[in-house]
């Protein structure tokens, strides 16, 4: 039984923390409001924004803490939330834990392909470029070069657009009639379920207590990038709804319902796999079925 962290308890971070505690690790799970956290996990309440906070929850914790998984979320969707929530929330977070004298086997960051800035569907990997085309890219990149700078061994995932339960704005969007699909090429989407985020994450953590030395970067998306479009028009014949129309002029960038800059490229996950995880959903069809069928 191993202890651990998981900072930023909520959508992915809380189906990871019950991952763990069903692998019967002790888990404590910190956030601001930790009420609801899943059963078996250790509520911590404290501020990443707010060092003195942290320092004081993790007084409660015993050493050692084995493993940090930092899953924060921005509030909102401008630069000092960012900056806040990735650069300062982490980089109190380690020095609390410096401060507590910890010394984690390994702390993950669940990061974000947006810090590729590739726009021509491109193949991305670990090794690809990384020019982020906004703040959000750029706060995740800054975020990591922090972590890498912990001298501890730490790994950034770099997730995907994370759907699942209650994450269902694609299908919900189809089912409404609102949605509509953008002429032209292919426009090369990447996802991950949640579980398969939470399970990637369970799976690194277990690796990393087997001492087994782990990337510092590793991609987090499913087996298969895909066209939007396609995925589009995969809903609707489950939903047994009519195709959603082709627009009549693509969108601006920058248009409502336009896609960002960035958002056009293919990730591989094959380090992630080389790792030995398999996906319970390594599309989006598996991924969206159990929510198409969902009452
Ligand atoms: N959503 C996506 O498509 C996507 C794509 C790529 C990467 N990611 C990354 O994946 C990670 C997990 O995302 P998610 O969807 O699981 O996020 P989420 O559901 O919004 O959960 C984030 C958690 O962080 C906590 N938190 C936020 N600010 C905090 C603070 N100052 N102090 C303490 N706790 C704080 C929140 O709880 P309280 O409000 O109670 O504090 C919340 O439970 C994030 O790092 C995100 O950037 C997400």
């Amino acid at each position: 039984m191993a202890r651990i962290l998981v900072a930023g308890c909520g959508y992915v971070g809380g189906a990871l923390a019950s991952q763990l505690v069903a692998a019967g690790h002790a888990v404590f799970g910190l956030k601001r409001r930790p009420e609801g956290l899943p059963a078996g996990v250790a509520p911590l309440a404290a501020d990443l924004a707010d060092r003195a906070s942290l320092e004081a929850a993790l007084a409660g914790v015993a050493l050692p803490i084995d493993v940090v998984v930092y899953a924060a979320a921005a509030d909102a969707g401008d630069d000092d939330a960012y900056r806040r929530a990735y650069v300062d929330g982490l980089r109190n977070l380690l020095g609390a834990l410096r401060a507590r004298g910890a010394a984690p086997r390994h702390v993950f960051f669940t990061s974000s392909t947006a810090v590729y800035a590739q726009d021509d569907g491109a193949v991305v990997d670990e090794t690809s470029e990384t020019a982020p085309a906004d703040f959000r890219g750029a706060r995740m990149l800054e975020a990591e070069r922090v972590l890498a700078a912990s001298g501890w061994p730490v790994t950034s995932l770099r997730l995907g657009g994370i759907y699942g339960p209650g994450r269902t704005r694609m299908i919900e969007s189809v089912r409404s009639g609102r949605a509509s699909i953008r002429p032209g090429p292919p426009r090369w989407g990447n996802r991950i379920h949640r579980d398969d985020a939470a399970g990637a994450l369970a799976h690194l953590v277990a690796l990393a207590l087997r001492g087994e030395p782990l990337p510092p970067l590793l991609v987090g998306v499913d087996d298969e990038p895909a066209d939007e479009a396609v995925v589009l028009r995969w809903i609707a014949s489950q939903l047994g709804v009519g195709e959603p129309p082709v627009r009549e002029e693509p969108a601006e960038p920058g248009a409502r319902g336009a896609r960002r800059a960035g958002s056009n490229k293919r990730c591989s996950n094959a380090r992630l796999r080389a790792t030995g995880y398999r996906f319970r959903h390594p599309s989006f069809r598996e991924g969206y079925a159990a929510a198409l069928t969902a009452p």
